[in-house]
């Protein structure tokens, strides 16, 4: 077992009858999801809420009950997957390009837990390049602003060279930041960028963090009141 296994397993655990839960994107969330549908073909009932495209197919293939963001009331606990976490459980997401469902639906969530691998854990944000999705019109200016900022910016590509395209179709430019000072600063600057639709700092969007270890144990990680 690796430590994104140990963490996704033991999510399932979290998990209870009756529950609507978003479910994340991601190679951790796999695992959280491959438990889920053992869970669910044993009779525990659940609706899930997905974060992208591709755990709608995951989840779909193994018949977990699926249910859009804007059909459902509200979601009970969120599972998902982190590029950083620190110390504050401040964390970067977007690597699988998923950040913005993953921030509305986290958003729509009364509880929120992440699932790592040990090597997530940071002191400082920031050596993870940071996601930023951006509409594609016009996005050579942001690219520009950022460059003028110090931000390091580069386009995400497909392995063919073509930009990647987030499920809501738009671009992402990736931050390469080195590190972050002051990660709430960073994330209010960017929430004020017109044409930036989202950013991956999520900024006191967890209340738990499963934290797994190439041995198997997960250390866990509350945030504190
Ligand atoms: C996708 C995400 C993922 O949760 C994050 O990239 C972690 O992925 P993985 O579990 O594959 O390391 O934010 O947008």
């Amino acid at each position: 077992m690796n430590g994104k296994q140990a963490a996704g397993y033991q999510a399932v655990d979290e998990i209870h009858n009756g529950m609507t839960v978003g479910l994340g994107t991601g190679s951790t969330v796999y695992f959280f999801l491959e438990a889920l549908a053992q869970k669910v073909a044993s009779g525990l009932s659940v609706t899930g809420v997905a974060t992208s495209q591709k755990t709608i197919d995951l989840a779909e293939n193994w018949k977990i009950p699926m249910e859009s963001l804007n059909d459902v009331d509200r979601i009970d606990l969120t599972v998902d997957g982190a590029d950083e976490v620190d110390q504050c459980m401040n964390g970067i997401k977007g690597g699988g390009g998923a950040l913005l469902y993953e921030k509305m639906v986290a958003q729509a969530s009364d509880k929120r837990l992440w699932i790592v691998d040990s090597r997530k854990k940071v002191q400082q944000l920031g050596a993870f390049p940071l996601p930023i999705e951006v509409i594609p019109f016009g996005w050579k200016q942001i690219e520009k602003m950022m460059q003028e900022k110090g931000c390091h910016p580069q386009l995400r590509l497909n392995t063919d060279g073509t930009p990647f395209e987030t499920d809501a179709h738009h671009y992402i430019l990736d931050l390469h930041l080195g590190k972050i000072d002051d990660p709430e600063a960073l994330a209010d600057e960017l929430d004020h960028v017109t044409g930036v639709v989202e950013h991956g700092l999520f900024i006191h969007m967890t209340d738990k963090t499963l934290i797994g270890y190439p041995d198997g144990h997960v250390e866990t990680m509350e945030r504190k009141k």
